[in-house]
């Protein structure tokens, strides 16, 4: 999608945005220095370590990692998609995305969603409506009642009444061609044709209590529909569309945002009725996956929000099933700092009849209790293994050491590998060749290891297109670096093309350059780079920028005098080659006389 749109529209949206206009409006920010400071958004803290540049128009946090432009911080903090966050920033500059053919697509696009929500908003209103005044409502009441719903939650929640028929909605809501095929695309109808050829259009939920499923921003994205009358499954979700994916929304995610926030953890639930029934009972802040296991991109959004979850399960084998899957989801998420634990209900029960038979109080003092996902997993594993056995523990340690190879929380980890070690009675190590046992692109905290690590002894291409990225007004004032392109040295095109670009965009900032890599493969290693400590005082920068130069220049003449010299072997040097041979030679003389002096 990012192709839609023009980079020359980007760059200039870029350009006229503001990155502390952007935060502020959402995070309150507190000067410091040449840099605003904040608690991050992004993990839990109680002393600042978000950082916002103005000049670099670039955010960073030394205490988790997430860094980036105000289009990240769009991106993350409000789970936009690249095209939404450009959007959103263009609303607050005041400019329209061009008019070319790419954004006619790009306009046809957010056309198409627009309309999609204004027809899911329309049937959730159509839903409430028949809760109220449809002849069948009594049996949707009375339903909800004997589930001890309240009105106030059927309110929040927007709880609707899909009645039994085949048209309702398509009758109510579908009156022209192109309302049914909003419908259609809505997932909320369907058609068959029938014997004469014709086409039939009708409702999806029929018979069912409709639960409205908002995206992270509270808009209308689907629909989960309770059965009332045994005859098909118990629940119905709405099919995927291009605005609703399963693996992606959280039900009650976008009301439950500010309690998981305050009360620093979330509660995982499985059901609908389960989130409605604890936020009856004041536990807010709590939410459900839609039917499915628990994706690493939904558990990525809640620990943006609190560093603590908790999954709710059944304590029968399902629910330990269900469990062991979500800890094995669990796991690459673990950074050091965040927990999950796992809650198992008494057989039989679920949050929702759990709240109701023991109170509120009693059910959050079992959320207290959880089993943290460490302990489970051990606890696992060991109920099939005989630890008195050599054979048992030697399959322990087998089983569990891939398991722990996915924490990429150094300290988490580490202390893992000690309990294994404790229980095999062995040391058990975790693999050094393979850091992780699945590949994986740098993370934040490989991009931090990486920055203790290897800062001192960064390429110098690396150190040049580091400086470079945190002051673009370096390449004006380096030395001509024009031959540098013949330079064989990883990175150098990327060197090269950025000193162009700042030598031609001389107000360029460190977000607009790197936003012309984002689509790169190494796009977080050059984040990384715009943000490490290079610890070059301010007065001494341009000396050091055209040190660097100078350095990659000399490579470049060593390389080239080589290649002659290798090249004298095989054949005799033409007039030029042998000029140039000799000016290179006595340039190195004068250099290391230089250098002597
Ligand atoms: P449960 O079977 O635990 O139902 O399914 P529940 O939420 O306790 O439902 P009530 O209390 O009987 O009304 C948990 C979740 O799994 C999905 C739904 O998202 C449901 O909320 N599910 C369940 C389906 O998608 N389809 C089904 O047929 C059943
Ligand atoms: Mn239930």
């Amino acid at each position: 999608m990012a192709r839609h749109i023009p980079r020359e529209f980007i760059d200039e949206l870029m350009q006229r945005t503001d990155i502390v206009d952007v935060i502020e409006s959402m995070v309150p920010l507190q000067k410091k220095g040449r840099e605003y400071m904040a608690c991050c958004p992004f993990h839990d803290e109680k002393t600042p370590s978000f950082t916002v540049s103005p000049q670099k128009q670039f955010f960073y946090c030394f205490g988790c990692g997430e860094s980036g432009s105000a289009i990240d911080f769009l991106m993350k903090y409000q789970n936009l998609g690249f095209v939404e966050a450009i959007e959103d920033l263009a609303n607050r500059a005041g400019l329209e995305i061009p008019r070319s053919n790419r954004s006619d697509n790009f306009k046809r696009l957010q056309g198409q969603t627009d309309e999609l929500l204004e027809v899911l908003n329309q049937a959730n209103l159509w839903f409430q409506e028949q809760l109220k005044s449809s002849p069948d409502r009594r049996i949707a009441v009375g339903y909800l009642q004997s589930r001890g719903l309240n009105a106030k939650m059927i309110n929040e929640f927007g709880v609707g009444f899909a009645p039994e028929g085949w048209n309702g909605l398509t009758k109510g809501l579908g009156k022209t061609p192109s309302q049914l095929e909003k419908l259609m695309k809505a997932g909320l109808i369907n058609n068959k044709s029938n014997e004469q050829g014709r086409n039939r259009y009708f409702d999806r939920f029929r018979g069912r209590i409709m639960f409205p499923i908002e995206d992270s921003r509270g808009r209308i994205v689907g629909f989960g529909g309770r059965d009332l009358t045994d005859k098909g499954p118990k629940y119905l979700n709405s099919p995927e569309t291009p605005l609703f994916h399963k693996g992606r929304e959280l039900y009650g995610l976008h009301r439950a945002r500010r309690a998981i926030g305050k009360q620093k953890r979330s509660l995982v639930v499985e059901g609908y009725m389960d989130v409605v029934s604890l936020v009856q009972f004041g536990i807010e802040n709590v939410v459900a996956a839609l039917g499915t296991a628990t994706t690493p991109h939904q558990l990525q959004h809640l620990f943006r929000l609190a560093s603590d979850i908790v999954f709710c399960f059944d304590g029968d084998q399902a629910g330990k099933k269900a469990a062991w899957k979500a800890l094995k989801t669990a796991l690459p998420e673990l950074s050091d700092g965040r927990q999950v634990s796992f809650l198992f209900l008494k057989e039989g029960e679920d949050p929702d009849t759990t709240v109701r038979s023991t109170g509120a109080e009693s059910f959050l003092r079992e959320v207290d209790s959880a089993i943290p996902l460490t302990n489970f997993l051990f606890e696992s594993l060991m109920a099939e293994i005989d630890l008195d056995r050599m054979e048992g523990r030697a399959k322990l340690a087998s089983l569990a050491k891939p398991l722990l190879m996915d924490i990429p929380g150094i300290t988490l980890r580490s202390i893992m590998f000690d309990r294994l070690s404790t229980l095999c009675g062995t040391t058990v190590k975790p693999d050094e060749s393979n850091q992780s046992s699945r590949p994986r692109i740098p993370t934040t905290d490989a991009k931090r290891r990486s920055g203790r690590h290897i800062d001192g002894q960064l390429p110098l291409v690396a150190q040049a297109v580091s400086l470079l990225l945190q002051d673009p007004s370096l390449a004006n004032k380096g030395p001509n670096f024009s031959a540098l392109d013949e330079l064989q040295e990883d990175g150098l095109d990327v060197l090269v093309g950025m000193l162009d670009t700042c030598c031609r965009n001389p107000d360029v900032t460190t977000a607009r350059l790197l936003e012309r890599f984002r689509d790169a493969p190494y796009h977080s290693y050059l984040e990384y780079l715009a943000f490490r400590d290079h610890q070059v005082p301010e007065n001494l920068l341009v000396e050091h920028f055209e040190e660097i130069i100078l350095k990659l220049l000399a490579r470049l003449r060593k390389q080239r005098h080589d290649d002659l010299i290798a090249k004298s072997e095989q054949r005799p040097l033409n007039q030029r080659e042998k000029e140039e041979l000799l000016s290179l030679q006595q340039e190195r003389i004068r250099h290391t006389a230089q250098l002597e002096e």
